[in-house]
């Protein structure tokens, strides 16, 4: 039987976007080493709920990895320190008795906090809508194998498919830059033949909404791929810039 641990919880709370938030401590005993953190979390919460205390706000849905609603800055790492791994399915294990834990929002211009660890990441829901998608008319469905895609196309796009739009990679940046997540969305679609003849219009309109909303400019540190639950590649950033330059020459304005 593994021994249940002791942690002390310091923990961001903000009552809405323009409270000005502070930290708050939390003696946590008796956490099981098998929980996951959110899980961590749902404990604090009875606690503080039987006490009449306000529960503190996070997101989450899936609770396995798929969904990308969960996500906070664990110890100045965004998901926490495991690699590879979205907040749902970091486990207490990770952690030491006695350990002081900090856990504060994803913090960029874009992202405004709406409560506590909750924050509103609709900006990337604004970036797909300005081109994340196949516009082109194609008709009634194709039979499957009537476009054939090269396997290794196939695994590529599938690899920058697997972005849940988390925004680890933004919070993780010191630029605060969405690239990461923008490259997955372009890589994509711009792997396969479906995809292929907008990708150049794509990048310009999605890089176009990236800087509007306020998000900053790749510096090439290399943060957003080592923090990314799903160890998206920053070659990704490579074919954005490649489609956003290809969409200079192809403009005719
Ligand atoms: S690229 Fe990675 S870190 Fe960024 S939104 Fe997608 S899954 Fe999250
Ligand atoms: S809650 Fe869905 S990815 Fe974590």
């Amino acid at each position: 039987m593994t021994k249940n641990i002791s942690v002390t919880l310091i923990v961001w709370r903000q009552a809405n976007s323009s409270d000005k938030g502070k930290f708050e401590t939390h003696q946590l005993t008796d956490i099981s080493k098998d929980m996951s953190f959110l899980e961590m979390l749902d404990v604090l919460n009875e606690e503080l709920t039987t006490k009449g205390a306000d529960p503190v706000a996070f997101d989450h849905d899936c609770r396995e990895g798929i969904c990308g609603m969960c996500g906070t800055v664990v110890n100045g790492r965004a998901h926490g320190p495991n690699k590879g791994t979205t907040l749902c399915q970091l486990h207490m294990r990770t952690f030491n008795d006695g350990e002081t834990i900090v856990v504060e929002p994803f913090r960029a211009r874009p992202f405004t906090v709406l409560k506590d660890l909750a924050v509103d990441r609709s900006s990337l829901d604004e970036i797909i809508m300005a081109g994340g998608y196949i516009s082109a008319n194609t008709g009634g469905a194709a039979d499957a194998n009537a476009i054939l895609v090269p396997q290794d196309a196939a695994d590529e796009a599938f690899e920058s498919a697997a972005c849940i739009g988390c925004g680890a990679c933004v919070a993780a940046c010191p630029n605060a830059s969405a690239m990461l997540f923008t490259a997955a969305k372009i890589s994509h679609l711009a792997l396969l033949p479906q995809g292929k003849p907008e990708s150049a219009k794509r990048a310009a309109s999605m890089v176009k909404k990236m800087d509007e909303l306020g998000f900053g400019n790749c510096g090439n540190e290399a943060e957003c791929e080592a923090e990314c639950p799903k160890e998206i590649s920053i070659t990704n950033i490579a074919r954005l810039n490649r489609e956003f330059f290809k969409s200079k020459f192809l403009s005719d304005e």
